[in-house]
This record gives structure tokens, C-alpha cells and sequence, in this order.
């Protein structure tokens, strides 16, 4: 098996432990809806359950949704088809090379990081675009997320690798503070193509 068959496979065998269930959008994306244009193009990248994609379509937005897992894609189908909203969702590896350059209005990120992705991420953008990022860093306080840093944010990092766009929002709580209050496992952040 290859490298990109054994990722499928330990996500299809993920999802095919999880109760699948309507899948929530990321708060960043529910919490800054107000920001998203009423209509265009939009992609939810390593969608999961599609719930970026999902509320992205409620919206009025023309979705598309990628993930390596297939049963997770064969999910969103499903539900995209039953609700009657407007997702194409793919089975894909994403690498650099999936991404079509100045193509969406909107790109949702959440729980997922790939480090060599985000100048593509950026160019993938239309003049005006946004990206919403929501993901783990390595002060998350919970047993949420992953363990290995490959896949967790240094502090402000998302700053650096999206530097080109402009800060929307950008909530970051790392260990100041009441630990009990706030955001503590994740960031989130929107950056504006403003090229
Ligand atoms: C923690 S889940 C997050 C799913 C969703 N974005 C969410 O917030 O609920 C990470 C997702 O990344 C997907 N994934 C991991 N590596 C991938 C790759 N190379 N290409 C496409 N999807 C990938 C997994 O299948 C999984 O659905």
C-alpha cells in the first residue's frame, strides 16, 4: 500500500467508527458568517463530514469539498443530495498541485494542516477572497487534536505562513489568563486576498 492509501485507510476506518451526524462548521466560520458574500464559489479543504461545506452551501454558496477519505465523501454526497444543497464533494489527496489558482471567494480550513499548502491556499484565492483557518496548536490544554506537533500550530504561526493576506480576525488565547475561559485549543483565523 502506498503512502496515500494507508492515510485513506486509517480515515476511512475513522469515519467508519464515527456516529455521522449532521458535521458542525467550524465556529470561526458560524461566528463570522456576516463577512461571507451572498453568493460565489467556495471550497471546504479536508472537509471531513462537509461541516464547513455544509453550512458554506446554506449560505447560498457554490461548494466544493475534498477529503482523502471516500467514505467521508460518499457521507457528504449523501447529505448534500437530501438536503438538496449545492456541494460537489471529492475523494482527493490534496497536494500543492489540487489547487486551481484564483478560483473561490471563500476557503474554510478547520482540524487539518499541511504546511507546504498555504502559498497554493493563497493563490487558489479570487481578489477579495477569504480564507477561514480554525485549527489545534501545540498550547492546546485538551486531549483534543492530535499529539504530534507536525499537525499543531507554533504560536502565531498562522500569521507567518498566510503573511500575504490581510487579518480579518485572528483569535489566538495560548496560555494567558483564565484557563477556564476563552479558546484555549485552537486559532482561528480570516485572511483577506486583498492582491
Ligand atoms: C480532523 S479531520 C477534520 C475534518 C473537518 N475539516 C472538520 O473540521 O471536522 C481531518 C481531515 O483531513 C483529511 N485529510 C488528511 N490528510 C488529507 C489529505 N492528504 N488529503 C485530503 N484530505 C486529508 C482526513 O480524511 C480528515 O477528514
Amino acid at each position: 500500500m502506498n503512502e496515500e492509501d494507508l492515510l485513506g485507510s486509517k480515515w476511512n476506518y475513522i469515519y467508519s467508527q464515527t456516529k455521522t451526524e449532521p458535521a458542525q462548521a467550524a465556529d470561526v466560520l458560524i461566528e463570522n458568517a456576516h463577512l461571507l458574500p451572498e453568493t460565489g464559489t467556495a471550497l471546504d479543504l479536508a472537509c471531513g463530514l462537509g461541516g464547513n461545506a455544509i453550512f458554506l452551501a446554506q449560505q447560498g454558496l457554490a461548494v466544493t469539498a475534498w477529503d482523502i477519505s471516500s467514505i467521508a465523501i460518499e457521507w457528504v454526497l449523501a447529505y448534500a443530495k437530501r438536503e438538496g444543497l449545492n456541494i460537489n464533494a471529492c475523494q482527493h489527496n490534496i497536494t500543492r498541485l489540487s489547487l486551481p489558482k484564483c478560483s473561490y471567494n471563500i476557503i474554510a480550513v478547520s482540524r487539518f494542516l499541511d504546511r507546504t499548502l498555504s502559498d497554493a491556499i493563497i493563490d487558489a484565492l479570487k481578489p477579495g477572497g477569504l480564507l477561514f483557518y480554525q485549527t489545534f496548536t501545540v498550547e492546546k490544554i485538551g486531549r483534543v487534536g492530535p499529539t504530534n506537533p507536525a499537525f499543531l500550530l507554533e504560536r502565531n504561526e498562522i500569521l507567518r505562513l498566510f503573511s500575504p493576506l490581510a487579518v480579518i480576525f485572528y483569535r489566538e488565547n495560548s496560555l494567558c489568563g483564565n484557563l477556564q475561559k476563552g479558546i484555549r485549543n485552537e486559532m482561528q483565523f480570516i485572511g483577506q486576498n486583498i492582491d
